[in-house]
């Protein structure tokens, strides 16, 4: 993979004013040109971020969408809408949506081919829980995340984020090499389940401007997904411009 991906997801936080401050920042930045940067703010701000930076050197993404194409679904954003906003990735089956709002496998797979019919890029989630990983489980946890992607006929450029839930927001990561370990493990299960050598597999869970360095270093993985950190726009800088 040439380019790495870098991609912030704000979850519930942002503002305009951090819309403004963290394009501003990006697309002044000559030293990031070989990275790919995904930016995902909360929908109310996708529309902004799009309208403010024409020029812009970075995608715009969305954190969720719906399973349903159209319809009576009282709060739910579509596929269709996010693209015809200008999305162009989604980020699907996040942790947190699995946890708190209890999407199901089936679900999960239903706004994948939602993304992938409407031409967005699904960056599809999974990770294990900390007991998975003591338990030595953490390879079939994946696994199982990953098998319903296999239904679908086509899985286009989907990305793959790996992300320890046991990582997220709390400033512990795995090793390099146990991260390494997995995205060859997830590598190498992708390509016996579509034949596909080119999906991109990042990694996410407590990414911060110390440690950015050494997980882009490690060639399997193709790129991080940011939480916390994206949500300053100078850390996300220094993030998107490791080496
Ligand atoms: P974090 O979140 O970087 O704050 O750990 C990552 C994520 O949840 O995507």
């Amino acid at each position: 993979m040439e380019n790495k991906i870098i991609v912030a997801n704000w979850k519930m936080n942002g503002s305009n004013e951090l819309v403004d401050r963290i394009s501003n920042l990006i697309n002044d930045s000559l030293d990031i040109k070989s990275k790919e940067i995904i930016i995902c703010p909360s929908y109310i701000h996708i529309e902004l971020l799009i309208k403010n930076n024409t020029g812009r050197n970075f995608y715009v993404g969305s954190q969720d969408c719906s399973d349903k194409s159209d319809g009576a679904f009282t709060g739910e954003i579509s596929a269709s809408m996010l693209k015809n906003l200008g999305c162009s990735h989604v980020i699907i089956g996040h942790s947190e949506r699995r946890s708190k709002y209890s999407e199901s496998n089936q679900l999960l797979k239903d706004k994948v081919s939602e993304a992938i019919n409407n031409n967005l890029i699904p960056i599809f989630c999974c990770g294990e829980e900390a007991l998975e990983r003591k338990n030595g489980t953490h390879f079939d946890k994946i696994s199982e995340q990953l098998d319903v992607l296999f239904d679908i006929n086509d899985l286009k450029s989907t990305i793959i984020a790996y992300e320890p839930v046991w990582s997220i927001g709390t400033n512990k990561t795995p090793s390099d090499k146990e991260i390494k370990d997995m995205h060859i493990y997830i590598k190498n299960y992708l390509m016996k389940k579509t034949s596909s050598n080119n999906i991109s597999v990042l990694y996410g869970g407590s990414v911060n401007p110390e440690n950015a360095s050494s997980i882009l270093k490690i060639p399997e993985v193709d790129g991080v997904l940011v939480g916390g950190a994206s949500l300053s726009p100078e850390k996300f800088r220094l993030i998107c411009s490791t080496i």
